[in-house]
């Protein structure tokens, strides 16, 4: 079966801070390379003029990496119209319409709060607007499982699941792509990637920066929700899948959902809260807030591969370095031949993925020092496969929804299932504990991981250990 390409781009919340943060540079990127072909027509409820748009839209391309193709700035504004309009009004998505002319395949991207998903998806099914027509939703997606299901409903009442493109960013960064390349591409990998030669699997996203103006959206979710149930768990996914059938990005969602399916629901005493000290001073931070704003949990996968092993992840604003890590922890040799072959300091036998702020991966090798002794130093097998002029992920998961191409984007049975392995702590769960800001979290989350060593901290540049 082909799939066709949208004919435009429909961005509701064209006036707010995804589409300048994210979206215009991703545009822009688009334009650049001469893969822009299609009219955008943003939505928002400000009455702006076109010209305020478009000064909204250079002011974007200036503070990202910069404007330094005047022309495909101007081609991309040669493509934006302006729709204003309030999403409850069914006058909206009649101007929409109108505006949208003779194109009959378009992408609509809702980069606006979820409170609004469900009215604008209903009203774009009201206006017949979702004919041919594909939906673009921005995480969260629902915040607990009940309401993960009902928008699943209403979008799949008003668009078929091949038409819903849920984005997770995370799935569009090169590091995180490789990660399914690496495990699949080579041979070397597989037999040992199991219970039988895995120790436990540490991964870390850490911020040295707080939550900025978004305290609104940050009191409705916590840092459990905003990074973890999404982006953390992707890259759980990845890592613990089984080979998937074949190429066709079905056999891989379906094998990412059968992980979700299989992570152990979570409990109280499996996760440790935290909130940086400061927080609830915060702009539209409760004065008593219970928010957390780090999270570091205990995970298991009941499955024939990781019986047993534990996952830990850690994520947090305002700690010491920003970075995302995974550390696979591998068991010690079984025989100690050599004195310091399980070294009591540091560590060793490990398989490092650095997903951020550089793509890198790196194995923990012992090596012999010269001389007489059998003694040796550790270090570190380091492939950087930094690729400058690389795409973004929004540039990216753009081009894709736009083509048609789900490979990259979440399936309705993965979000429900990685919502219920978090839904029993959404509610239940231990106060968050203060700490201190560019620390690495509160100390009650040593005790998490207490049992398999430490956290692995990761380093601010090109690191040679841990
Ligand atoms: C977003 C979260 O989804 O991901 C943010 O809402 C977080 O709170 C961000 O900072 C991290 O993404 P990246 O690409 O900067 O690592």
């Amino acid at each position: 079966m082909t799939v066709s390409r949208s004919d435009a781009l429909v961005l509701f919340g064209v006036t707010g801070d995804l589409a300048h943060k994210m979206i215009f540079p991703a545009l822009y990127a688009m334009a650049k390379k001469g893969t822009l072909k299609v009219p955008v027509i943003g939505v928002a409820s400000s009455k702006w003029s076109p010209a305020r748009l478009r000064e909204r839209v250079a002011d974007s391309i200036k503070r990202s990496d910069g404007l330094d193709d005047q022309g495909a700035l101007d081609h991309l504004l040669s493509l934006l119209s302006y729709v204003s309009g309030n999403y409850n009004d069914q006058g909206t998505f009649t101007a929409i319409k109108k505006a949208l002319g003779s194109a009959r395949r378009p992408a609509h991207y809702l980069a606006i709060p979820p409170s609004l998903f469900e009215t604008v998806i209903k009203g774009l099914g009201a206006a017949n607007l979702a004919e041919h027509a594909r939906v673009i939703v921005e995480k969260p997606f629902g915040r607990d499982l009940t309401s993960a299901r009902k928008l699943n409903h209403v979008a799949q009442t008003v668009f078929p699941e091949d038409s819903i493109f849920r984005i997770d960013h995370y799935l569009g960064k090169e590091a995180i792509m490789n990660i399914l390349y690496f495990r699949f591409a080579n041979s070397f990998l597989e037999p040992i990637w199991n219970r039988n030669y895995v120790a436990n699997i540490q991964i870390t996203l850490s911020e040295d920066f707080g939550i900025g103006k978004r305290g609104a959206f940050y009191e409705t979710a916590g840092c459990l929700r905003d990074v973890i149930q999404n982006h953390l768990f992707q890259i759980v996914a990845l890592l613990a899948m089984e080979p998937p059938a074949g190429r066709n990005f079905g056999a891989v969602h379906t094998e990412k959902a059968k992980v979700f399916q299989a992570m152990r629901p979570l409990m109280p005493d499996d996760l440790v809260r935290g909130q940086y000290v400061g927080y609830r001073d915060e702009a539209d931070v409760a004065e008593s807030s219970d928010v957390e704003t780090f999270c570091a949990l205990r995970l298991f996968i009941d499955s024939w591969r990781w019986e047993g092993v534990p996952w830990y992840l850690r994520s947090g604003k305002y700690l010491a370095e920003t970075a995302a890590e995974v550390l696979v922890q591998l068991k010690s040799p079984p025989q100690r031949l050599f004195a310091d072959s399980a070294p009591t300091t540091g560590r060793s036998n490990y398989l490092r993925f650095r997903i951020s702020p550089i793509s890198a991966i790196a194995l923990a090798a012992r090596v012999k020092r010269a001389g007489k002794e059998f003694v040796g130093d550790q270090r570190e097998l380091y492939l950087v496969e930094e690729q400058p002029g690389a795409e973004s992920p929004y540039q990216r998961l753009l081009g894709d929804a736009i083509a048609g191409d789900g490979a990259l984007f979440t399936r309705e049975d993965a979000v429900e299932a990685a919502w219920a392995v978090v839904d029993p702590v959404l509610q239940t769960h231990h106060p968050a504990s203060p700490y201190r800001r560019r620390s690495w979290g509160p100390k009650e989350a040593d005790a998490i991981i207490a049992a398999d060593g430490s956290w692995h901290n990761p380093r601010p540049e090109k690191a040679s250990g841990s």
